[in-house]
């Protein structure tokens, strides 16, 4: 029972996606069947890369194709009218995150898919990360007693917003980009919903650069657990940062502690002829090609391949109420999102705001 998938957008992290369905399809767990890009040249580039049939519509592609799937991978802001489009035919969708960028946006693609029957699943791959799973059970077994607070960054350098997507980098920020993967797995690794939230953040270098949006995003949140928990989410790590993305969690307990360093797993290079050292993650994609031809691995795979196992396992007769739980799904991240609005509108008032 292969499941045919498409795909919308072939950016940056499209190609990504588009990777992994790729290396999915060779190992007979889907189809790679087509690809909707606006951009021209990167539409192109894509057919002829993966050998799909290319859509500059993603309607028309809905039509002709009949995918049993979509990945939806369109700027923040434009993820609504392509899963509406998809539910309305009748096609399951794995939706990047964040949802959207309104909570309203994120209410209609659940109602929506809900309506419709079909599977609507955020790619929230930081669930994913081996580590952060051991610590899911961890807290889960009572090793580290009851939460009390906790530090998390996770920080990209000033290429991210001002090179690969200037365009739209201004009507997203960091919280809605990077914030919101930990917004979504601090309340998940916790089983708790945030209920108020402080928030500060400034508009210096990347506004200099004619991008109008925070380069950091600081943020004190309370959960329904009493754990205070500081996020901050930034744009700004200079260009010599020796990886793309830095990023840690550490959660401290009644009985015990916990800290990921989810940017340093241990494994540094310098090549001469780049501008600095690297330092790499490969719990989160193996690089290509691979010495045994082994597929395409990683948290940021997986969670991908983890739809695919959802659908799989609806397809052949399990219901969307009974897999719910086992993957995130639209309305945990909702709660994601109702934090990333609650986290600007205490930047943009200046004072603390509670979540209802
Ligand atoms: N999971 C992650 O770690 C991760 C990392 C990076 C980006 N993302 C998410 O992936 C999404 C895309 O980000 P990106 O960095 O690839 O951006 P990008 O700008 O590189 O790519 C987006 C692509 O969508 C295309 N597009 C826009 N509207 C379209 C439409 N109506 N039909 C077809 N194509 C359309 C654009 O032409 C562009 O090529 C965002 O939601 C982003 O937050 C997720």
């Amino acid at each position: 029972m292969t499941c045919r998938v498409a795909v919308v957008g072939a950016g940056i992290y499209g190609t990504h996606v588009l990777n992994v369905l790729a290396s999915a399809g060779r190992e007979g767990a889907c189809e790679l069947v087509a690809v909707a890009e606006k951009d021209a040249e990167r539409l192109e580039r894509a057919r002829q890369r993966y050998q799909v049939a290319a859509y500059e519509s993603y309607e028309a592609m809905f039509q002709q194709e009949k995918p049993d799937a979509v990945a939806i991978v369109t700027p923040d802001h434009l993820h609504r009218a392509v899963a509406l489009a998809a539910a309305a035919s009748r096609i399951h969708i794995l939706c990047q995150k964040p949802i959207a960028t309104s909570s309203r946006d994120g209410l209609d693609m659940i109602e929506a898919a809900e309506k419709a029957g079909v599977l609507l699943y955020v790619d929230y791959h930081k669930r994913f990360d081996p580590a952060h799973r051991a610590l899911k059970r961890d807290i889960a077994q009572g090793r580290l007693g009851s939460i009390l607070y906790g530090d998390v960054y996770m920080e990209d350098r000033i290429e991210v917003p001002s090179v690969w997507f200037d365009s739209w980098a201004q009507q997203s920020s960091p919280a809605w980009f990077l914030g919101t993967h930990y917004y979504d797995l601090a309340s998940w690794l916790m089983a708790s919903s945030p209920c108020r939230v402080w928030a500060y953040g400034n508009k210096t270098k990347l506004k200099a650069l004619g991008i109008d949006t925070y380069d950091h995003i600081s943020a004190l949140v309370v959960y329904d657990n009493l754990a205070a928990i500081t996020f901050h989410a930034s744009w700004v790590l200079p260009d010599c940062f020796p990886s793309i993305v830095n990023q840690q969690i550490r959660l401290v307990g009644s009985e015990g502690i916990c800290e990921i360093d989810a940017q340093d797993r241990g494994m540094l290079t310098s090549y001469s002829g780049e501008k600095s050292s690297q330092v790499h993650n490969p719990f989160s994609k193996t690089e290509q090609p691979d010495p045994y031809d082994l597929p395409l691995a990683g948290y940021t795979c997986e969670s991908i391949l983890h739809f695919l196992r959802i659908l799989r396992r609806h397809k052949a007769g399990e219901s969307l109420r009974d897999l719910a739980g086992l993957y995130p799904g639209g309305k945990d991240a909702l709660t994601a999102t109702r934090l990333c609005e609650a986290i600007h509108e205490s930047l943009e008032t200046a004072v603390p705001v509670s979540l209802a």
